[in-house]
């Protein structure tokens, strides 16, 4: 019969073996604390890893946010279209929170997404608060989409080059996702007036 693990604390892949103190609360993300796990993909790339997604997961609460507060704010003529998809597109990014965020833990990780870290870790330029109209509110949008996609696309090929094609099909999903929701957006811009 195969024995059950018997550990279940954190350990730190950096401490010696004999050396693995129960995980710090509030541990600083160059310190990553990985749990063991029977998944076959190799400790040092799970560490970077959890690194690499949990700096994806910062920005896309962040975006999630960022698209709520669009779709609080904006005014105008195009008023409810917008105000309807700007709402869609924070939906949607709820359910790849979630994906990156679970993914994070499935290889051992601590998914960190409180809106504190994001705020501290996310990339995305802070999204302008005092603007109103439709075509501003739409230029803002479309530019934390494409910020956010450029993040999750180099997302793939990190994934890819540390073993995992799981990891990497996740920010596919979600790359291709951003690129969807960027299009209905900057659809409103395209054609000539
Ligand atoms: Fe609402």
């Amino acid at each position: 019969m195969k024995t059950p693990p018997t550990k279940s604390a954190p350990t730190n892949p950096t401490a010696p073996a004999s050396h693995n103190p129960p995980a710090p609360k509030n541990a600083p993300p160059e310190s990553p604390v990985m749990y063991e796990t029977e998944n076959d993909l190799k400790l040092d790339g799970r560490v970077e890893l959890n690194r690499l997604m949990n700096e994806r997961l910062a920005s896309i609460v962040d975006l999630q946010m960022q698209m709520k507060q669009a779709h609080w704010n904006v005014k105008g003529p195009n008023f409810i279209g917008l105000h309807k998809l700007f709402d869609e597109i924070a939906e949607a990014l709820e359910d790849y929170v979630d994906t990156i965020a679970e993914r994070i833990v499935q290889l051992g990780g601590i998914a960190e997404g409180t809106v504190r870290s994001a705020a501290a870790r996310s990339r995305l330029p802070e999204y302008p608060l005092a603007i109103a109209d439709g075509a501003t509110h739409v230029e803002a949008v479309a530019r934390a989409l494409s910020t956010f996609g450029a993040e999750a696309r180099t997302t793939i090929d990190e994934a890819n080059a540390l073993g995992d094609a799981d990891s990497a099909d996740v920010f596919t999903e979600v790359s291709r996702g951003i690129d969807k929701w960027l299009w209905f957006v900057e659809a409103h811009t395209q054609a000539a007036k």
